[in-house]
C-alpha cells in the first residue's frame, strides 16, 4: 500500500468546488431508469448516454471523479476513445463500482447484504490497469419494524471494511458507502439513530482491518425524514442533524464526505449540501461534497430521452446541475442561481 498515493487521490476527489458523479448504475438500475422514460436499455444506448454525460464541455471544473460500472469502463466513445480516457481528458478521474449488489440478508427478513468480496483482489488489479483510481462499495440499511438489526448492520460494516482494505492494498481509494435508505415513513430522529449506529460500527470495523482513514472517502446518506412521512424536515434541520451525526461518528482523519442523494429531488440535494457548508463553514474537519447519481442525472436523462439531437440540451442541463452543486460545496448556492439559468 502506498499511503502517499492514496492520500493524494483522496484529496483530489474532494478538492474545493468539485464533487463526484455516480454513473455506476447496474444493468437492473439503469434499465429501470430508462424504462420509466421509454428509453430502451441496450449496450449501445447505455454507451451513448454515458458518452453524452462525459463529453459535456467543462465538467472538470465541477467534477473530480466519475464512478463507472464494469460495462462502461470497457466502452469507447463514438470516436474510438476509451471512456476512461474521455474522462481523463476532461481532468476527471475514473473510478469503479466493485460491489456485486445486494442480496436478501439470510435469516433477517426485510434486510439486505452486499456481496462481492470473492476474487476482489484480482478484479481490482484489472481495474487499476484500466485507469481506475478509486472504487465504490454500497451497503444498504433499511429502517422499518424492528429493523435494522445488529446482525445486518455488523455484517455490512464488516464487508465494507474488508472491501476497503483490499482496495488500499491495491492503491485504490475506497469510497465506503453505508446507505440508510430514505424509503419508509420513519422520522428524522430514527434516521439519525440508524445512521449514527451504522457509521460507528463501520468505523469500528475499518479500524479492526487496519484501513488508513486518511486514504478513503465516506459516502453516507444525509439524515432526513423518510420519504413517506407527512412530517418532512426543513433544509436547515436536515443540515444540522446530518452534520451533528457525522461529528459524532466520523473521525477527523477522513479527508472527505461525499453524500449520496438517495431519492431526494435534485434541488433538495443541492440545498441540503449548501446549507451544511454554509452553516458549518470553517468548523469541520473534513470536506463536505457530493457523489450523486439521480440528483445529477434526472433532468439530463429526461431531456436526452435516447435521441442524439437532444444531446446538446441534455449536456446544458447536466452542466447547470454540476455548477449548482459546485456552488453548494462552498455554501454559496442560492435559489436565484436556478432562476437565472
Ligand atoms: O450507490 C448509489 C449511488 O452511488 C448514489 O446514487 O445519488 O441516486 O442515491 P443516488
Amino acid at each position: 500500500m502506498n499511503l502517499q498515493t492514496l492520500e493524494k487521490t483522496a484529496g483530489e476527489m474532494v478538492s474545493p468546488g468539485r464533487g463526484i458523479l455516480a454513473a455506476d448504475e447496474s444493468f437492473g438500475t439503469i434499465g429501470k431508469r430508462f424504462d420509466a422514460l421509454g428509453i430502451e436499455s441496450t449496450e449501445e444506448s447505455r454507451r451513448a448516454y454515458r458518452e453524452m454525460l462525459f463529453t459535456t464541455e467543462g465538467i472538470g471544473e465541477f467534477l473530480s471523479g466519475v464512478i463507472l460500472f464494469d460495462e462502461t469502463i470497457r466502452q469507447e466513445a463514438s470516436d474510438g476513445t476509451p471512456l476512461p480516457q474521455v474522462l481523463l481528458d476532461q481532468g476527471v478521474m475514473p473510478g469503479i463500482k466493485v460491489d456485486g449488489s445486494t442480496v436478501d440478508m439470510p435469516l433477517a427478513p426485510g434486510e439486505k447484504f452486499t456481496q462481492g468480496l470473492d476474487k476482489l483482489a484480482g478484479r481490482l488489479e484489472e481495474y487499476r490497469e484500466m485507469g481506475a483510481r478509486f472504487t465504490k462499495w454500497r451497503a444498504v440499511i433499511t429502517i422499518g419494524d424492528g429493523i435494522p438489526t445488529a446482525r445486518c448492520v455488523d455484517a455490512n460494516a464488516h464487508a465494507l471494511a474488508l472491501y476497503a482494505a483490499f482496495c488500499q492494498e491495491a492503491d485504490l481509494v475506497p469510497i465506503v458507502e453505508p446507505e440508510v435508505l430514505i424509503d419508509g415513513d420513519h422520522s428524522i430522529e430514527q434516521c439519525y439513530d440508524a445512521t449514527e449506529w451504522t457509521l460507528n460500527r463501520t468505523f469500528d470495523y475499518l479500524y479492526e482491518h487496519g484501513v488508513e482513514l486518511s486514504g478513503m472517502i465516506l459516502k453516507p446518506n444525509m439524515v432526513i425524514s423518510g420519504k413517506e412521512t407527512a412530517n418532512q424536515s426543513g433544509v436547515e434541520e436536515v443540515a444540522h442533524a446530518t452534520v451533528e451525526c457525522l461529528l459524532r461518528s466520523v473521525p477527523a482523519a477522513v479527508p472527505g464526505i461525499a453524500f449520496l442523494s438517495g431519492g431526494q429531488s435534485a434541488l433538495q440535494a443541492t440545498q441540503h449540501l449548501n446549507a451544511m457548508n454554509r452553516l458549518y463553514e470553517g468548523r469541520l474537519p473534513w470536506e463536505l461534497s457530493f457523489s450523486y447519481a439521480r440528483a445529477l442525472q434526472e433532468q439530463p436523462m429526461e431531456i436526452w430521452g435516447g435521441e442524439s439531437e437532444k444531446v446538446e440540451a441534455a449536456q446544458k442541463a447536466f452542466h447547470h446541475r454540476l455548477k449548482m452543486n459546485g456552488a453548494a460545496r462552498t455554501g454559496s448556492y442560492s435559489d436565484d442561481m436556478e432562476e437565472a439559468a
